[in-house]
Formats: structure tokens, sequence, C-alpha cells
């Protein structure tokens, strides 16, 4: 008892600076990582015999569509800069890496009658490089890049989707399933198929307002059950890992304390995420209930022979559910929602928002990311992560998939370290409360073509120089923050780093 009183006493003073403003801290087995996405970072966009994927055709063929006219052509040269990737991981002492696979990388014509050895060659030679250095590799298998092929046979408005992907998945488990045991089916299916599909901030910008994303859903949907079902049948038996599925969430809270405002944020949950999460993990399956009336009545106002939103059938419901065995979950930012916030005069109709008519709006003095949609809300990780657990009960594991803040170029990231100690903060309050918190990856191990907005927008914990042939990278500042919390579990407000020269520590 004296001594570990002693030992405690002792830690205090050593620790002097520290300003750990509650006394919890991250257990021993929970993981921490980063993430990145295979079109954002690798570049070799026609290396080897890789075919093209949307994005490929639509920076090529449409450049004016993004910020700065750029595209993913080189990125940040992962496909040869991988080595440097995984030293920067073990600087940070990460847990595991979350990873996606190119499909036109794998199968160039979309389809796997033929494989690409080389692309094979080199998601291999990464996995293996991370597993050299106990990093656990966490592959999503989708993160928006569809071979061009498959686009042009219809993409997610076309059913074989389900076919396709189930495809593609076999493969990626055959291959690479010996040695990885963290999968992910989807990367968020809100923004592929409503902002691909419904609107035009992603490719391949469809436009198709009202009918497009609701397609898309259901046959997504259909999609990932298959993907699942493969691997728990075919694959989980010998390889013994885990699959889910990861959506994006923002912390929307009610504007008001009334009735009708809590009914515009139960609308609002229904249209952002749980179109996507209640076929799996609501016990009565299918899509949510208000949502599916609603676009129902409005559909045959309309003049639609049937509902914009299709029902699933009763075995397809059960083919659904249950289908992941985590709640991966990406969180950003958020704001307060209500009926009284939508602007009904400049309504689309049909639109997915016209269904709902609910608006939102983020205080003018929430700190604002270099991203224009992105702004740091109180204990926003915390709100998301508590709605999940109390949507669905069962205590759901959750993994959050990514997290973080986007910045102009710099190494001094004051509003990243800010946003991220509050993010893990809300965390382990989170935590505390009985949430089933897995894991954490902060998005992104370095910075990326952001999509739409090119290079204009940082989420990297490392900068990269994206004017030098070797696309440098270089630790930020809040690369070292991550990795003392990482090492410490504690979020300390007071920990600074002595310099910033970054080194690999024992073990790593
Ligand atoms: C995506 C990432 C993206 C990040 C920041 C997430 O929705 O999965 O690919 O870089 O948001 O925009």
């Amino acid at each position: 008892m004296k001594i570990s009183l002693i030992l405690f006493c002792l830690g205090l003073v050593l620790t002097d600076a520290a300003v750990i403003k509650q006394n919890k801290r991250f257990p021993d087995d929970f993981f921490f990582g980063t993430g990145t996405s295979a079109y954002q970072i690798e570049g070799g966009w026609d290396a080897d015999d890789k075919g093209d994927s949307i994005w490929d055709y639509m920076t090529h063929n449409m450049p004016e569509v993004i910020t700065d006219h750029s595209n993913g052509d080189i990125a940040a040269d992962s496909f040869n800069n991988y080595k440097r990737d995984v030293e920067m991981m073990r600087e940070l002492g990460l847990d595991m890496y979350r990873f996606s696979l190119s499909w036109p990388r794998i199968l160039p014509t979309g389809v796997p009658n033929y494989v690409s050895e080389a692309g094979i060659t080199y998601y291999n030679n990464l996995i293996d490089e991370m597993l050299k250095y106990n990093i656990q590799p966490m592959i999503t298998l989708y993160h928006w890049d569809l071979p061009q092929k498959l686009q042009e046979m219809g993409g997610f408005m076309n059913p074989l989707i389900a076919d396709w992907f189930e495809d593609f998945a076999r493969i990626a488990y055959e291959r690479f399933g010996d040695r990885v045991k963290y999968w992910i089916t989807f990367n968020e299916g809100y923004q592929i198929c409503y902002e691909g599909y419904d609107y035009v901030s992603k490719a391949p910008r469809l436009n198709a307002t009202g009918v497009g994303e609701y397609l898309c859903a259901r046959n997504l949907l259909l999609a990932h059950a298959r993907a699942y079902h493969a691997y728990n049948n075919d694959f989980r038996p010998t390889q013994g890992g885990i699959c889910g599925y990861t959506i994006s969430i923002s912390s929307a809270q009610p504007l008001n304390d009334t009735e009708e405002d809590r009914l515009a944020l139960e609308l609002h949950t229904q249209a952002e995420w749980a179109i996507y999460t209640d076929p799996i993990f609501s016990k009565e399956g299918g899509f949510p209930k208000e949502l599916s009336e609603l676009v129902a009545e409005k559909s045959a106002n309309q003049g639609f022979p049937r509902s914009r939103l299709p029902a699933f059938s009763e075995e397809e419901k059960e083919f659904i559910k249950g289908t992941s065995d985590f709640f991966g979950v990406n969180h950003y930012g958020g704001g307060y929602v209500s009926f009284s916030l939508y602007d009904l005069e400049n309504s689309v109709v049909p639109s997915t928002q016209d269904d709902i008519q609910v608006g939102s709006y983020a205080p003018e003095d929430w700190p604002q990311a270099a991203s224009f949609w992105l702004k740091r809300m109180p204990r926003s990780l915390y709100i998301v992560l508590k709605r999940i657990h109390e949507r669905y009960d069962g205590n759901v594991p959750i993994i959050v998939t990514e997290n973080g803040w986007s910045t102009h170029a710099g190494i001094e990231d004051e509003d990243r370290v800010a946003y991220y100690r509050a993010a893990l903060e809300g965390a382990l309050d989170a935590m505390d409360e009985g949430v089933n918190l897995l894991g954490y990856f902060a998005w992104s191990l370095l910075d990326n073509f952001e999509w739409m907005a090119g290079y204009s927008e940082r989420f990297g914990l490392y900068e990269v120089d994206f004017e030098d042939p070797a696309r440098t990278r270089t630790p930020r500042k809040s690369a070292f923050i991550y990795k003392q919390i990482i090492k410490t579990r504690v979020v300390d407000h007071g920990y600074e780093p002595h310099s910033y020269v970054m080194t690999i520590d024992e073990g790593h």
C-alpha cells in the first residue's frame, strides 16, 4: 500500500508539467492506429497493369471539378514510399494501420477473370513490412475508387454490384487473409451513395437527386452482406479474423430541447447514417421506419409508381441483419438541427433533403478547420459514441476508424492537437460510461489527396511536400502529441515535445 502511494506521489512530481484533466487512461488492450485510403495516397495510377478507377477517370476528364485541378496520379507516392510509411507507423508506436485496396490495381477490369499479380505484390509487400514490426493491418475493401469499367455498367445503380463486390472481396481474403485479421467492407455509405449518386461532390457525380442515393444504399447493403457472409462462412473458420463496416456520423444535436427538434434529430440521424446501419444493427432489420414512411408518402404524392426508397424483402432483411462484427465509425464535425433551419424556398424536389426537411447550423465561435464543412463542436466524439451505444443495445463493439482535423500546410498544428486531445478525452468519458470502444484510428497518417479539395487541405500527422519528387514526409507537432498519448495511454494537456526530432522507440 505504502509503496504504491510513494510511487504515485513520485509520479506526480516527475510529471509536474502534466495537465491531465481526468484520472482516466486507455486500457492496455485498446488499440491505436492511423488510417489512409488507396486513391488518396498511393499514386502509381497506371503502374504495371492497373486499370482506371472512377477517380482516375473523373480527375483526368474533368479536372475543373477539383479545387486545385489536381489528381491522385502521384499523390503521396506511397506506391513507392510504403517503407517510409511503415517507418512512420513505428515512429508513432502504432498498434494498427488502416488502409484500403485499390480494386482496379488488383482487378484491372473490375472482374476476377484476370488478377494483377503486380497489384497483389504491392499489397503483400506493404502487409509484410508492417507485420515485421508487429503493426496489425486493417483493410478497407472499398474506399471510393470503383473500377471505371464497372461504373460504365452502372456502378452501385446496378444490383450486380453485389456479385462484383463479393468476387473482389473473396480475392482479397484469399490472397491476404492469412495475415490480415481486420476487414472493413465499405467506407461510408452516405458519402458513396449521397455524394456520388444523388449529388455531385464525389465521383461519379450522377446528380440523380432523391433517387440515386436510395437505390445505391439498397445495393450497397446487399453487397456488404454478401462480402460479410463470404468471409464468415468460407474464410473465418480458417483465418479467424473479424469483418465490419464503417460509416460516418456527425455529432448533431437538437437546436432546442423540444419534442419537435428531437424528431428533427431522429430524422436527420435516419437519413445521415441509420439508413446504412439499422439494416445491420437493429433488432428488426430493414430501413428506418419513419424515413421509409416519409419517402413512400412523398414518392406517391410526387407521381412515382413506387417508393424512391425500395424496401428490403423479409429474406433480404434477414440476410443483412447482424452482418458486422463491429461498428466502425468515422467522425469529424457536428452542429444543431431543427425543422426551423430548413431552407424550404430553395428545396430541390425530389431530394433526400426535401424528404426530411431538416436544416442544420454550427455556431460562428466554434473553431473552424481548413475544410469548410468542419468545425470543432464541444464533446462531439463523446456525443457520437453515446448515440451509437444507445441506439443499438447489446453493447455493440465500436471502433473509431477515422477522426481528424484539417489545416493548411505547416508543421505547427495547434488546432489539430486541440482537436485530438478533446476527441480522445471524449472517448475516455464514453468508455467510462460503458461504451464498448475497442480502438481509435487518427485520420490521417499523412497528407493526401483530399478528394474534391485536392491538396488544398491537409489532414496528416505527417506533412507531405507535394512539390518534392521524393514526397518527403515531416512529422507535425500533432504526431509527437499522438505518439505520447499512445505511449502513456493518457491525454496530457501539458505535454510539449522537447524537439521535433522523431525517433523510433525501443520495441517498435
Ligand atoms: C473519408 C476520407 C476523407 C476524410 C476527410 C472521410 O469521409 O473517409 O477519405 O479524407 O473524410 O474529408
